[in-house]
């Protein structure tokens, strides 16, 4: 008989709706990214990792539109017409349930530092009996001034769980009171049916809102012992309210993601100038140099070395590729490619495997097949260029005659001259070969040389 999960009976709600008014955006406050992920990813993604089933995310009439767009239809969706605070909220997100869940997660779209482990032990605090109606993650205070404040009531277990009396939100807090040792992360386990009956009795705050913190002390007056679970570390209470939490929260996560690759086998010179999306991957013994940015859907293979000075977007590198000062977006390249300094992959550049790409080299919507090098300062643009092709100093696929873009195809083995101009539509074809300052306006045969502006076939050596 398999065992039975409780997590499967829970749902998670996370509160996304509010108007972010601090963030000063046009943007919704759930949307702005840290680490190259919005931020309502971090929280939502936390659920699904802690294997909660049924995910509600309460949007607002404004936002709800661009979020859903966003997290797509896995997720189900509420709508709290007015910002009337955080169990107005969550009521709203109660509303859509057709049975109530024996457990209720509630977390922000506001705090992505909230790492998975905290939520399990919280999970697991909140089901072991104690039978607490609402269980509070908490952290120690170290950044924590505008969170609600815990204040507890009692005695306290080995791991400092314990009572609380009430959640002081630090607008409401008294002048003179001493500084806050412990915060509300805004993460909570919630039983299920007590929850349902309470949410409604919240009373209004003296701002007007209706504060999901309030419960605490309405159900320690009633006997009920709220709990709080200190299992957070300081940095996980951090939110976003403002810009200026947005980027410290994106240095948080900065740090923790290079650590993470550091100890998954990859060499990281330089912790401070090193910026790696949450949404990469990176495999072992990979050396990221110096000032180099990996960024968005990007992989990045063994063996590599990538940068100093290097940008590297949605783009897959394989492995034992060496990539210095470069800028490369949108591209797939192979194995045991080199490129830089100073080259530009635009999007959808594919680079074979073994090529070499050197200075000033820009490649955009064009293959590049396996051996071939371009070594100098050339543009290559909607070009199909074979395998072991040289491509001299200077090339130009001239792709762009002021209303269309055309193609240029060059044959495996062709030797393309210095300063070619390749005139697209145009073919050269395997094991041609143009002359230095070429201008090449019409096909090469297979095989065939051609030189001079406009480019003329030499004759064959059977002619000559
Ligand atoms: C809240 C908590 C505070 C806690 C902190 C943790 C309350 C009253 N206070 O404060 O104790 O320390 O989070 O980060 O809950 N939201 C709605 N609808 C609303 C208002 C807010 O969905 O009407 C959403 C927001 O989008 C946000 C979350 O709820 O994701 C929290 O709201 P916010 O205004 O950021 O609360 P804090 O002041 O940070
Ligand atoms: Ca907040």
């Amino acid at each position: 008989m398999s065992a039975i999960n409780p997590r499967a009976e829970s749902v998670g709600i996370v509160l996304a709706a509010g108007h972010g008014s601090r963030m000063r955006s046009r943007i919704p406050k759930p949307l702005h990214s840290a680490a190259g992920k919005e931020l309502i990813r971090y929280s939502v993604d936390l659920m699904v990792e802690c294997g909660i089933p049924t995910i509600v995310v309460v949007a607002s009439p404004g936002n709800v539109d661009a979020i859903g767009a966003v997290l797509g239809d896995q997720i189900h969706y509420a709508v709290q017409p007015q910002a009337g605070g955080t169990a107005d909220a969550v009521a709203h997100g109660l509303a859509g349930l057709l049975t109530m869940p024996k457990t209720v997660a509630v977390m922000s779209a506001d705090t992505p530092l909230v790492r998975a482990e905290s939520l399990e032990k919280l999970l697991d605090q909140h089901a072991s009996g104690s039978h607490a109606p609402m269980t509070i993650l908490t952290a120690p205070n170290a950044f924590g001034m505008d969170l609600g404040h815990v204040h507890r009531s009692g005695s306290v277990d080995p791991s400092g769980v314990g009572p609380v009396s009430a959640i002081v939100e630090a607008r409401d807090r008294d002048a003179d009171a001493p500084d806050p040792t412990e915060v509300n992360t805004g993460v909570y386990c919630f039983d299920g049916k007590w929850l349902a009956e309470n949410i409604g009795r919240v009373p209004r705050s003296g701002s007007g809102e209706l504060y999901l913190t309030s419960l605490a002390e309405m159900a320690a007056d009633t006997g009920n012992a709220v709990v709080a679970a200190p299992f957070a570390l300081p940095d996980e209470a951090m939110g976003v309210n403002d810009r200026q939490q947005l980027s410290a929260v994106e240095t948080v996560l900065r740090d923790r993601i290079n650590c993470h690759w550091m100890r998954e086998g990859v060499t990281i010179v330089d912790l401070a100038t090193t910026y790696i999306d949450a949404t990469v991957s990176i495999g072992q013994d990979a050396v990221i140099r110096p000032n180099t940015m990996l960024i968005g859907q990007t992989t990045i293979g063994e063996d590599c070395e990538i940068g100093p000075n290097s940008v590297i977007r949605d783009s897959a590198v394989a492995d034992r590729c060496r990539i210095i000062a470069s800028v490369v977006e949108g591209s797939s390249v192979h194995a045991d490619v080199s490129i830089g300094p100073f080259s530009h992959l635009r999007p959808q550049a594919i680079i074979e495997s073994g090529v070499h790409l050197g200075n000033y080299v820009e490649v955009k919507n064009s293959r590049v097949g396996s051996g071939s090098a371009a070594g100098h300062f050339c543009y290559l643009g909607d070009a199909d260029i074979g395998t072991d092709v040289n491509i001299g100093a200077g090339t130009i696929t001239c792709n762009y005659d002021g209303v269309d873009k055309h193609r240029t195809v060059v044959g495996d083995h062709a030797f393309i001259g210095s300063d070619t101009m390749l005139v697209a539509p145009v073919t050269v074809g395997p094991h041609g070969l143009t002359g230095a300052g070429s201008v090449v306006i019409r096909d090469v045969p297979p095989a065939g040389r051609v030189v001079g502006v406009p480019a003329k076939l030499l004759p064959t050596n059977d002619e000559e």
